[in-house]
C-alpha cells in the first residue's frame, strides 16, 4: 500500500485524507490537533506543531512514506519540503522558494511586474512611514494595507471596511512597520472575488472549479475577516455573477505565474491558488497562494472524480497528464465556528449525529479534538458541512438543514449560497459593468 505523509489537521486536510484513503493510500498524519476523522483514518499520527520540521521529517523517514503532502501555509514557510526533496522523498508541495509566491506578498507583486503578467494592481512597498500619506492620496484615498507575510487571512485591512480615515491607515501601517520590516499598500479593487485553484507539476496546470469564499464573520458580508466562513461552486465550474471571459483571464494569469516561477528558478510543484477580483472591466490579482484554499479546496475535492493520489504523484514527478474531472454539480460549504469567532471565540463542545451525514451532505472535522460524535473545539473553525445539488441555493438549503444534526453553542452563516446572496452579487456586478 502506498504510504502518504499528510501535514495539517483542519477540515481541508480531512477532505484530502478521506479522498486519499478512498484512492487506496495509507496515511501518516502530522498536525497540532488530534483531528477525530483524520486520526481514525491514519495508520500513524504525530501530534506536533505544523512548523516543527525536525519532528515531522523524522516521522516521515521512520514511516518510510512514498509521498509527502504538506498542506498548511505555515509548514510551507519552513524547510520541510526541501528536506524531503534532498532525501529523495517524493513531495507534492512547493519548496520554500516557490512557496514565496504566498509567503511574501512583495515577492508575488515583483514577479508579476518583472514578467509583465496581466492583472497587476497599483502597489508600493514601504520600509518606513515616509511617503505613506502621499501614496494614500495618489491612490485617491482608496487602498488596502497588507503585511508581507502570512496572517491566516486576517491581516489585510481595507479602507472603508476596516477603517475610515487616512490617519487610521497611517496608524495601522505604522503598527505593521514596528513588527515587520515593510508594509505593502495596494489600490483597493471593487468587484466580486473568486478563487481559482490548479494542480501544478512545475509547468502544466490542471484547473479546479472556480469557487467563492465568504470571508466576513457575519451575514451580509459584515464583521471582521476570518479564515473563511464557507464557500460555493456552481455546476458549470464558473460562478453565475462573473463577467464573461474573466475565468479564462485568470487561468492565463496563473499559467503565466507558474511559467515565471519556473523561469526564475523557483519551479512550482503543488496547488497554485489565485485569489482574483472581477471588477466588471478587468480581472485583477488579489493574492496568490501555494496550497489548497480553505474552505474552497474542500468544495473542489468533494467534486473530484479521478484519483487525488495519482494527481499528487503527477505533481511531484512533473508528469501531470490530463485535466482532472469534476462533477457538474453545485456545492455549498458552511463552517460551524465557536461563538465569538472572529473577535473573542469561546472553545466549546459540540455533539454531532454523524449518521445524518451520509455523504451528501457531508461533515469534515476542522481544528478540533475529541471524537466523531463529541467534538472539543479550539478557538478556530470546528466543522465544515458541505452539500451538493444542481442549483447553488438548493445545496445551501441542504447544508443548512443538516446543521440540525449538530448540537451545541456555535455560529455559522445562513446566507452562504442562498438565492438572495447570489442575486445580490449578480446585481452588483451588473451595476459595475453598466
Ligand atoms: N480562502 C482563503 C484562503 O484559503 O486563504
Amino acid at each position: 500500500m502506498i504510504k502518504v505523509l499528510l501535514v495539517g489537521g483542519g477540515a481541508r486536510e480531512d477532505a484530502i485524507c478521506r479522498k486519499l484513503v478512498e484512492d487506496g493510500a495509507s496515511i501518516c498524519s502530522a498536525a497540532s490537533n488530534m483531528n477525530p476523522s483524520i486520526s481514525a483514518l491514519s495508520r500513524g499520527i504525530l501530534v506536533t506543531k505544523e512548523t516543527d520540521e525536525n519532528s515531522i521529517f523524522d516521522f516521515a523517514v521512520r514511516n518510510e512514506v512514498d509521498l509527502a503532502f504538506v498542506s498548511p501555509d505555515s509548514a510551507l514557510d519552513t524547510n520541510l519540503v526541501d528536506r524531503f526533496m534532498e532525501r529523495g522523498i517524493r513531495v507534492a508541495s512547493p519548496g520554500r522558494s516557490a512557496a514565496k509566491i504566498e509567503t511574501s506578498k512583495a515577492f508575488m507583486r515583483d514577479l508579476v511586474d518583472k514578467h509583465q503578467i496581466p492583472g497587476q494592481i497599483d502597489h508600493r512597498l514601504f520600509t518606513s512611514e515616509n511617503g505613506l500619506l502621499d501614496y494614500f492620496q495618489e491612490l485617491d484615498g482608496s487602498y488596502v494595507i497588507k503585511p508581507i507575510g502570512l496572517t491566516g487571512g486576517k491581516g489585510v485591512k481595507v479602507k472603508g471596511d476596516h477603517f475610515r480615515t487616512d490617519r487610521e491607515g497611517l496608524e495601522i501601517a505604522s503598527k505593521i512597520l514596528r513588527s515587520d520590516s515593510s508594509v505593502l499598500i495596494e489600490r483597493k479593487a471593487t468587484g466580486e472575488e473568486f478563487s481559482l485553484q490548479a494542480f501544478c507539476d512545475g509547468s502544466h496546470l490542471s484547473f479546479m472549479p472556480v469557487a467563492q469564499d465568504y470571508k466576513r464573520a457575519f451575514e451580509n458580508d459584515e464583521g471582521p475577516n476570518t479564515g473563511g466562513m464557507g464557500s460555493i461552486t456552481s455546476y458549470d465550474h464558473s460562478l453565475p455573477f462573473l463577467s464573461p471571459g474573466c475565468v479564462e483571464k485568470a487561468k492565463s494569469i496563473l499559467k503565466q505565474i507558474a511559467g515565471a516561477l519556473q523561469k526564475d528558478g523557483h519551479e512550482f510543484h503543488g496547488i497554485l491558488y489565485g485569489q482574483f477580483m472581477d471588477t466588471g472591466s478587468d480581472t485583477v490579482i488579489i493574492e496568490v497562494n501555494a496550497r489548497f484554499a480553505d474552505p474552497e479546496g474542500i468544495n473542489a475535492i468533494f467534486l473530484m472524480e479521478g484519483s487525488l493520489l495519482e494527481t499528487l504523484f503527477g505533481i511531484a514527478d512533473g508528469s501531470l497528464q490530463n485535466q482532472m474531472k469534476f462533477t457538474n454539480m453545485s456545492t455549498v460549504l458552511k463552517y460551524v465556528v465557536p461563538t465569538g469567532y472572529g473577535s473573542s471565540p469561546k472553545a466549546t463542545e459540540l455533539h454531532v449525529d454523524y449518521a445524518k451525514f451520509p455523504g451528501n451532505p457531508r461533515v469534515y472535522y476542522a481544528s478540533v479534538n475529541g471524537s466523531l460524535s463529541n467534538v472539543k473545539t479550539t478557538s478556530s473553525r470546528a466543522l465544515a458541512v458541505i452539500a451538493m445539488s444542481a442549483k447553488i441555493w438548493d445545496a445551501s438549503e441542504k447544508a443548512e438543514s443538516s446543521l440540525s444534526a449538530i448540537k451545541g453553542d456555535y455560529s455559522h452563516r445562513r446566507d452562504i449560497g442562498t438565492k438572495e446572496s447570489i442575486e445580490r452579487k449578480t446585481k452588483f456586478m451588473e451595476t459595475l459593468r453598466s
